[in-house]
């Protein structure tokens, strides 16, 4: 059956007509004219919030609402922190600065001082979320406490969760989410474990599909390395409920991203990626660069998450000023060198008319 036909238990589930999401992007990436053309057009946009104060959290839901009357989702970081990145005595980010300083150097700036936190608070962008109440809330690195998920269930917030093992998906299951993303290792981005070390967890989108289908009560949404119909029907083929698409949107148009970064996306710099912590602290994938090459001999000399994002952020925005492509993160899936499309709606026409 044709994807635009195909109704699944997630499509039903999050009240959408095709069973395709964009996935969400944090940092910035995310905007409510990608999320709102995809939902427009039958699947879930998602908006990225992580990175944002819970006052912006109302506002984009209350943006997205005015240019959708379809569901859409909104995504944040269940985790925070890790252990020893939410704060740094100052010695410890003098220590860091004097890392990033030859860097901050070449762009002619020095670097900043210190922020008065490097991160927003879970606890108070989720109190911001459940008050916006929008159509779906998904997250990754962690399980939100029986607590928030009994207030999406009454305010009718669909959950929608992310697991990179057997034992997540178990226990994104067991807590009772309503759609569980399998994220495969070829996914652009972070890697959203929660119960083991992201590197110990490196599982392809076909094989996690096949694990946790079988497994779970909750429908499956299949992630990474899906930029085309016939690789929307495979993951459904295997089980899955819908695919999540992360890396053909970002290279759209309608993103937040830069036009450096989408040029790269469709430039042989793409067969390329790494999975590495150099830019957040967090194991995530993205084209290998000169900024990739020399921290990750310093690994062992950076600080966790969110310091780490903090000090690659500041760099980010005085690197992206000067259309400078070696400093800053390009995240980007393993699918980048077969993408075609600069549009979100040409992009969602190649996945509804070229299937079967
Ligand atoms: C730039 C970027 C940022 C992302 N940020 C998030 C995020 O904040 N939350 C999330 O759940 N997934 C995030 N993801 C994962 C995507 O939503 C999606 O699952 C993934 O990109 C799918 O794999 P693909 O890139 O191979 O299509 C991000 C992905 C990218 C490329």
């Amino acid at each position: 059956m044709r994807i635009r036909d195909r109704s699944t238990e997630a499509t039903k589930v999050m009240g959408i007509r095709h069973p395709i999401v964009q996935g969400p992007f944090g940092g910035g990436l995310s905007t409510t004219r990608l999320a709102a053309t995809v939902s427009n057009l039958g699947g879930l946009g998602s908006y990225g919030a992580h990175a944002l104060t819970p006052s912006r959290i109302g506002e984009v839901a209350r943006e997205l609402r005015g240019l959708t009357s379809a569901p859409f989702a909104i995504n944040l970081w269940v985790a925070d922190h890790d252990p020893g990145g939410d704060a740094l005595s100052p010695a410890e980010f003098a220590r860091v600065g004097r890392i990033f300083a030859p860097y901050f150097r070449e762009l002619g700036l020095d670097v900043p001082p210190p922020p008065e936190r490097f991160h927003p608070s879970f606890e108070a962008q989720i109190e911001a979320l459940l008050e916006a109440a929008p159509p779906v809330f998904s997250f990754v690195f962690g399980v939100p406490s029986a607590t928030v998920l009994r207030e999406c269930r009454r305010r009718n917030i669909v959950t929608v969760g992310a697991a990179t093992s057997i034992a997540e998906a178990v226990a994104l299951d067991e807590a009772g989410v309503d759609a569980i993303v399998a994220s495969g290792c070829e996914a652009g981005g972070h890697r959203p474990s929660f119960l083991a070390r992201a590197e110990d967890t490196l599982v392809s989108t076909a094989v996690l599909v096949q694990l946790v289908v079988p497994r779970v009560r909750a429908p499956v949404i299949a992630a990474g390395g899906i930029a085309s119909a016939p690789g929307i029907e495979a993951v459904l083929g295997l089980g899955a409920s819908a695919a999540q698409i992360g890396t053909a949107f970002l290279a759209c148009e309608e993103s937040g991203t830069t036009d450096e970064h989408r040029a790269l996306l469709f430039d042989d710099a793409a067969r390329d990626t790494v999975l590495t912590r150099t830019f957040t602290g967090r194991l995530a994938r993205g084209i290998r660069n000169r900024f990739t090459r020399e921290m990750e001999a310093r690994l062992a000399e950076l600080p966790p998450f969110p310091a780490q994002s903090w000090f690659a952020g500041q760099l980010k925005a005085a690197a992206v000023a000067a259309r400078r492509t070696d400093l800053v993160s390009l995240w980007s899936g393993q699918i980048a060198p077969n993408l075609r499309h600069h549009t979100a709606t040409e992009l969602m026409s190649s996945f509804l008319e070229d299937s079967k």
